[in-house]
């Protein structure tokens, strides 16, 4: 593959191929073969232009772990601050030798100017852009569902007969667009649940149900239950409703999480307002795959970075 930018046109065959190398890879993990040589020689450059705790940390362990070289950009303290352009803070880093550049930025479509402007020849890999994608969470998110619910028998398979419930703050969620279009096309069924304020005005167009009662979608006992973090950073006018009124309406909280058939996986993608959107208690019982989601996106991503940089597939995307 060339680069990795959106869920949106992966086909069902392409996401199962990678979820599959990202067994293999996990496997080798399991067996202490902590560092393979497979990518020694090339550059892995993480570009990031927005916090991160979980995506930076993961691509860094996965490329070390597939023996590449890192290279750490934060703007925070470059001269971003002195307003170099993306494109300039690119190129340079490039003349550093970047087979890869990994990018998380505020600008929605920034990897895709990033891949498509030839300012670099490096492959990119999208590690969140705005309210737009996070493609590499989906894939960990849907590594995590097909593991849970076929274990050692998850290869070759994707998600078919699976209800999904994502719930919280959709209209600002990169995280639930890049799930949406992934696990779809794997035949999960997804049903949106959030205050009519936050859900999109395109709803109408993606494959989903869209529910605003999360009492009434639990009744359903879904497979999984993801619960998105309220963004208060992206909230530009005033966040209705409040959060006692979101935690009591749209909280996973105790009372919601222990109606819950034992066999229903909570998950969230972090980082989480506990009290908020999710309960302690959920967040930490045996239930909850949050800590599973952060493993199993080191062994995706080292998938992801194998299959742009190995020359192994020309075009994911
Ligand atoms: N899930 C996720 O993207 O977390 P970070 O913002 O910590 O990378």
């Amino acid at each position: 593959m060339r680069h990795l930018l959106t869920t949106k046109d992966v086909t069902r065959d392409e996401a199962i191929s990678l979820l599959d190398v990202a067994e293999d890879m996990a496997a080798t993990q399991r067996r202490e073969i902590k560092k393979l040589p497979t990518l020694r020689g090339k550059t892995v450059v993480n570009l990031f232009f927005e916090d991160s705790t979980r995506t930076r940390i993961s691509f860094e362990a996965a490329a070390k772990r597939l023996s590449a070289d890192v290279i750490n950009f934060s703007a925070k303290g470059s001269s971003v601050s002195k307003g170099e352009s993306l494109k300039d803070t690119a190129q340079t880093l490039e003349a550093m030798g970047a087979d890869a550049v990994v990018i998380r930025h505020s600008a929605s479509g920034a990897p895709r100017t990033l891949a498509s402007s030839g300012w670099i020849s490096a492959g990119v890999m999208n590690a969140g852009d705005g309210t737009h994608e996070h493609p590499t969470q989906a894939l960990l998110d849907a590594y995590t569902m097909r593991k849970r619910a076929h274990g050692e028998a998850s290869r070759g398979r994707g998600l078919d007969g699976m209800h999904v419930a994502i719930v919280g703050d959709i209209l600002h969620s990169r995280v639930v667009r890049s799930n949406v279009w992934l696990l779809s096309t794997l035949g999960a069924e997804i049903t949106i649940v959030a205050p009519p304020t936050l859900v999109p005005v395109d709803v109408s167009t993606w494959p989903v149900t869209v529910s605003y009662d999360l009492d009434d979608v639990l009744r359903a006992t879904p497979d999984a239950v993801m619960l998105l973090r309220i963004q208060a950073e992206r909230m530009h006018d005033a966040f209705f409703p409040n959060s006692r009124e979101y935690s009591r309406r749209w909280g996973l909280n105790d009372e919601r999480f222990s109606s819950l058939p034992t066999s229903t996986i909570v998950m969230h993608p972090g980082p989480m307002n506990r009290g908020l959107e999710i309960s302690a208690s959920a967040a930490d019982s045996a239930q909850s795959t949050v800590r599973e989601q952060v493993t199993n996106g080191v062994s995706v991503r080292m998938a992801a970075l194998y299959l742009l940089l190995s020359g192994e597939r020309e075009e994911l995307l």
